[in-house]
């Protein structure tokens, strides 16, 4: 099994800028396929729901193409699926499942439909029983009332009312909205019972309405869709922050002093989880809003209190709460959250079990759960996270009460959120990236820079000289990347006190001789050679921080750094500064051949194809030509006193 160790932490603080979010990205992937023209959709999250949803849209015979980063352009089929048979599979992707079985059960055809082996015990039966109502033609091909499911073609009676039934899921009326103006008849769904998690049927409705079909609706007991109504795209749709995912951020500065800051979700978020906010500031949280932003930090008094919650309204965000419970005075006691036992898994069975690891008090009832204590370390304890996402990410808390914890199978995140872990260690351990050309004086300032602010320091060239210095050893050649990127992978160094050790030798001399310079900056053009090292160095982020310095520390390795700086000065200066340094060492080469020497590295460090040299558009320059180092060094600590979360700061 595979496992993810946090380290003990106490203070959070940052900015998080937001994947987008699982239930609008899925939905208007949906929308913009059943929609006639074309749709573009910006920061659609990447994550295994959607996926799903890409790759069922693609055997459905919808032509999807991926832009820049996370834009997507979906061709519409104006309602018709022109695929008429097609096996799907859909992982555990409740949000393709749900609407997908909705759409093709209107739309006349051979369709099977299949999921993980959770997804087969997750109910489908209110939606089926929905869907015959309309005459469409569904079987079970397991277990009565769950997939996987059979669709076949069925004469659909247009216009009708149908009834679903919305206390399981919300999701079920969202899938017949969805799908039924495709059928061009207009319908009337009628809710019975109690229609829990309502603010996902929002999103729903507000979303149908940027494509064209605006719903009438009587409270939350009908919906109306006019006939004639039909999807058309609306040209370019953004997808906001995903708001669930705000939560744990916003939690981690409520518990352990922030502020944290998310953007993409704001007070103008049309998801009903950002009304997670609210819980947090009772629970005596400061919370701030703009449009599109979120802010959290320590209640004044410092420590939380308990609260007493209906969680109908947030489902998802309340999870996070059973956590930060344990941060607070008193019992918190969730309720109305019977949903929780149908999602990825029985939700209030599972955190029951783990927050008790952790040394917490709970009561489990069948549809609340109430939590009290202080995080614990039980030696030898792990959290278990049950292919479920949201486990994982809110109980990655815990470790902010001061507790090492150890997350197994920590890759479920890859659901909704797959970088999660590192922007949560990034509020934990903040990063200052210098990067620069040779000799610019960078190494030196970012080493004072850390120990003035007692932050770990990487010196990622180093590595670089290092490969090339075990290469030459080694007798092998500096053209040879692949024998090259061997060498990185398993490169047995170490730096201790202010020593590079090379299998047991010391190298601190040997990397600097110009042999190994110039080598380095060939080692380093390798793309496979740059991977190899990836890992080491994002290894050293740890808490308090760090500083790091090199070539792309802003641009690749650590591209969600607290404070980026490019460091330089002209080619002249930077030549005269090695220069005084070999000569204080013994050494002696002339100016010219130095600058001829750096002027090559520099055009080669910089036309490289992978992480070239050059400024990030987010990171500050810092010419020192005219600088002293200690003037350097005061540059970037005012710069890091203002750009870096106030505890991190000396
Ligand atoms: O910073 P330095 O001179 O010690 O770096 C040695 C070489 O390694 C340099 O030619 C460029 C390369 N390098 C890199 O490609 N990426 C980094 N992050 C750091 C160094």
């Amino acid at each position: 099994m595979e496992y993810l160790d946090l380290a003990p932490a106490t203070h959070a603080s940052g900015t998080v800028r937001l994947p987008g979010s699982k239930s609008i990205s899925n939905r208007f992937l949906l929308l913009a396929a059943l929609a006639e023209g074309e749709t573009a959709i910006r920061d659609l999250l990447l994550s295994d729901d959607v996926e799903r949803m890409l790759e069922a849209l693609k055997a459905l015979g919808i032509d999807w193409q991926r832009g820049e980063d996370n834009d997507f352009i979906v061709r519409g089929a104006a309602g018709v699926f022109q695929v008429k048979q097609a096996e799907l599979f859909l992982g555990n992707a409740g949000t393709a499942f749900r609407p997908l079985t909705a759409a093709l059960a209107l739309s006349g055809g051979d369709y099977r439909l299949s999921g993980v082996p959770r997804m087969h015990e997750r109910p489908i039966g209110d939606l089926v029983d929905a869907l015959r109502q309309l005459g469409a033609d569904i079987r079970y091909l397991g277990n009565e009332g769950f997939p996987p499911l059979e669709i076949r073609p069925a004469a659909i009676r247009p216009g009708g009312r149908v009834t679903v039934r919305g206390e399981a899921s919300s999701q079920f009326l969202t899938a017949l909205l969805l799908a039924l103006p495709t059928t061009g008849a207009g319908a009337t769904v009628e809710v019975a019972g109690e229609l829990i998690s309502k603010p996902y049927v929002e999103i729903t409705l507000n979303l149908m309405a940027r494509f064209g079909v605006d719903v009438e609706r009587d409270g939350w007991r009908a919906f109306r869709i006019p006939a004639g109504a039909r999807y058309r795209s609306p040209g370019t749709v953004f997808v906001e922050g995903d708001a669930s995912a705000a939560s744990y951020f916003l939690a981690a500065g409520a518990i352990a002093g922030g502020p944290v800051r998310v953007e993409g979700v704001g007070r103008d978020s049309i998801q009903g989880d950002v009304r997670f906010a609210e819980a947090l500031a009772a629970m005596g949280a400061q919370v701030s809003m703009g449009p599109n932003w979120i802010e959290a930090r320590a209640p004044a008094g410092g420590r939380l209190k308990a609260i007493d919650l209906d969680c109908n309204h947030i489902p998802d965000a309340a999870m996070t709460l059973a956590v930060a419970a344990l941060f607070a005075e008193g019992t918190t006691r969730l309720r109305n959250i019977a949903s929780w036992r149908v999602k990825e898994t029985d939700r209030l069975a599972a955190m029951a079990a783990e927050l008790r690891k952790l040394g917490a008090t709970v009561e489990e009832g069948g549809d609340f759960i109430a939590v009290s204590g202080r995080p614990t370390f039980i030696p030898g304890a792990s959290i278990d996270t049950y292919d479920d996402h949201r486990m994982a990410m809110c109980l990655s808390l815990a470790c902010l009460g001061g507790v090492p914890l150890r997350i197994n199978d920590p890759q479920c995140v890859n659901k909704t959120f797959p970088d999660y872990f590192e922007r949560f260690a990034g509020l934990l351990a903040p990063v200052i990236a210098i990067d620069g050309p040779s000799a610019s004086g960078k190494g030196t300032v970012a080493a004072l820079v850390a120990e003035r602010l007692g932050f770990h320091y990487l010196d990622s060239g180093a590595l670089y000289r290092l490969v090339a210095l075990a290469a030459i050893r080694a007798g092998v050649s500096l053209e040879d990347g692949e024998s090259l990127a061997r060498i990185a992978e398993t490169l047995p160094a170490r730096f201790e006190g202010g020593r590079i050790l090379l299998g047991g030798t010391d190298a601190t001399e040997a990397i600097r001789s110009e042999e190994c310079s110039a080598g380095s900056s060939k080692v380093a053009a390798f793309p496979a050679v740059r991977g190899a090292l990836l890992g080491r160095q994002r290894a050293y982020r740890q808490a308090p921080g760090l500083v790091a310095e090199g070539r792309d520390m802003g641009s690749v390795v650590f591209r969600d750094a607290a404070l980026k700086v490019f460091l330089t000065a002209t080619p002249e200066a930077r030549a005269e500064r090695r220069h005084k340094q070999l000569i204080s060492k013994g050494m002696s080469v002339s100016i010219g051949t130095l600058l001829q020497d750096l002027r090559e590295r520099d055009a080669r460090d910089s036309a490289r194809a992978v992480a070239p040299l050059q400024k990030c558009a987010d990171a500050e320059l810092l010419d020192t030509t005219a600088m002293t180092v200690e003037e350097a060094v005061s540059w970037v600590i005012e710069r890091a006193r203002q750009g870096l979360p106030q505890a991190a700061a000396p």
